[in-house]
C-alpha cells in the first residue's frame, strides 16, 4: 500500500465506522486487521482487503425494509431467504452501498456481497473477508481457535472448516442453511480431491 492509498483508507474508515452501531466498531476493526494480515500472507491486495473489511457490515444497522429499499434502488432482487432475513440481506445491501455510494471497486463489493453465505468458486479476497468476519479476535465460539490456526496455514482448508461450522450450527438450531453456503463447501471440497 502506498501513502496515498493509506490516506484514502483513513478518510473512508471514518465514514464507514459512522454507519455502524457503536458496539460493532470493534468487530469491524478486528475484521480489517485480520483481513490485512491474511492478504499479506496469501498474496492478496491489502488495500482491497482493508476496504472490503471496513464496509462489510455497513448495512447491518438498517432494518430489513431499509435494506430492501437499498436493493430496489440499485437493482438487486433478493432471493427468498434474503427477503425475510436482515442478517442475510445486510451483505447484499452493504455491497451496493459500498459500490454505488463509496465507489469501491467491483471485486471489493463482491467480497462484501458474499461475506455471510460464501458461494461457489470464491475469489481469494472473498475467502479472506468471509473468514476474517468469522474469526476476528472478538469472536468467541467453540472451535474458533482451531479455525484461526488453520487460517494461518491454509486458506481453503480454513474456509472449509468455517463453512462446516456455520452449516452445522444452523442445522443444530433448526435454522435453514442458505444454499450458497452448501455450494461453497461442495465446491471447495471437490477442488481438494482433484
Ligand atoms: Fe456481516
Ligand atoms: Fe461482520
Amino acid at each position: 500500500m502506498n501513502a496515498e492509498e493509506k490516506e484514502y483508507l483513513d478518510f473512508l474508515r471514518v465514514k464507514a465506522h459512522s454507519l455502524l452501531k457503536e458496539k460493532r466498531v470493534k468487530h469491524v476493526e478486528g475484521v480489517e486487521a485480520l483481513s490485512a494480515a491474511m492478504a499479506r500472507v496469501y498474496g492478496e491486495d491489502e488495500y482491497s482487503a482493508r476496504l472490503a473489511a471496513m464496509f462489510h457490515d455497513c448495512a447491518k444497522k438498517m432494518s430489513l425494509s431499509e435494506q430492501l429499499e437499498v436493493c430496489e434502488k440499485y437493482g438487486y432482487t433478493p432471493d427468498e431467504y434474503e427477503r425475510e432475513s436482515e442478517s442475510l440481506l445486510h451483505s447484499k445491501a452493504g455491497a451496493l452501498i459500498a459500490r454505488y455510494e463509496y465507489i469501491v471497486p467491483a471485486e471489493v463489493s463482491e467480497a462484501i456481497k458474499w461475506h455471510t453465505t460464501g458461494k461457489e468458486n470464491m475469489t481469494k479476497l472473498e475467502k479472506i473477508i468471509y473468514l476474517a468476519d468469522m474469526i476476528e479476535p472478538t469472536r468467541d465460539f467453540p472451535g474458533v481457535d482451531e479455525i484461526r490456526r488453520e487460517a494461518a496455514r491454509d486458506l481453503d482448508s480454513a474456509v472449509i472448516m468455517a463453512l462446516e461450522r456455520t452449516i452445522d450450527h444452523c442445522r443444530e438450531r433448526g435454522q435453514s442453511v442458505h444454499p450458497n453456503s452448501v455450494k461453497a463447501l461442495e465446491f471447495l471440497k471437490k477442488g481438494r480431491k482433484q
